[in-house]
């Protein structure tokens, strides 16, 4: 059992959990788990090495070496794999579709799922994903579940790109966001789906400083995370 403190942020991709997740990490002097990003650098090691095999992607997923490191202005984080930071090409939407590909292989979810919970420090931890609230920590008991239509979604994902410079097309991100939503949400194992004990907060329509305020003022004051 642990006494440390948590917070549960789990919804589908693009809704805000990381931001949101890094304003409350700030706020409250909390750590984050980027639960997806594991999942990413998972990806990309596995591009890397030319993996596909289950067996040799869960041997990846047990022994990769992977470095989260907050930036200064706590605005992001850098990620490290194999010492090499791959912060950017993380952060790719084919990256998010090789990740999600992956995530669906039962073994390769038991072998991060130790790796996640060591996440679980004093003074307290932020944990974002699909199913934080219901498979990584069940019996967390501040666990919240945002939701944005796809639509909205993949809106912010086109001016994120756009600000970034990066070339963009609306219909594709849209496609994009509802394969990924549905391969998300369809898996056997850890699918997208909040716990039947999580707050749902809809953010279609609200800033992400609304979605900060309302789980803080929804956060029950004992946040034991016990597992
Ligand atoms: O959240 P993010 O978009 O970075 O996640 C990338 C992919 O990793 C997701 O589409 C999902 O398939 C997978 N994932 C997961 N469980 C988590 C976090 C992410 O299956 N807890």
């Amino acid at each position: 059992m642990s006494n440390i403190p948590l917070i549960t942020i789990d919804g589908p991709s693009g809704v805000g959990k990381g931001t949101v997740s890094l304003r409350l990490a700030k706020h409250l002097g909390w750590h984050t788990l980027d639960s997806g990003a594991m999942y990413r650098v998972l990806a990309l090691a596995a591009k890397h090495h030319n993996i596909s095999d289950e067996n040799a992607l869960t041997h990846l997923a047990h022994t990769l070496k992977i470095h989260f490191a907050p930036l200064p202005d706590l605005s992001g984080t850098q990620v490290l794999l194999d010492g090499q930071d791959v912060s950017q090409v993380l952060r790719s939407e084919s990256t998010g579709i090789a990740a999600s590909k992956i995530a669906v292989l039962p073994a390769v979810r038991q072998a991060l799922l130790a790796r996640q919970r060591a996440f679980l420090q004093a003074p307290g931890l932020i944990a974002d994903g699909r199913d934080m609230g219901t498979v990584v920590f069940p019996t967390a008991s501040n666990k919240f579940f945002l939701t944005a239509t796809c639509e909205e979604r993949a809106n912010r994902r086109y001016k994120q790109l756009k600000e970034k410079g990066i070339d963009a097309k609306l219909p594709n991100i849209i496609t994009e966001i509802a394969e990924r939503d549905k391969r998300d949400s369809t898996r056997t194992i850890a699918p997208l789906i909040a716990a039947t004990d999580a707050n749902i907060i809809e953010t279609s329509n609200i800033s992400i400083e609304k979605v900060v305020a309302c789980i803080l003022e929804r956060m029950v004051p004992s946040t034991t995370g016990s597992l």
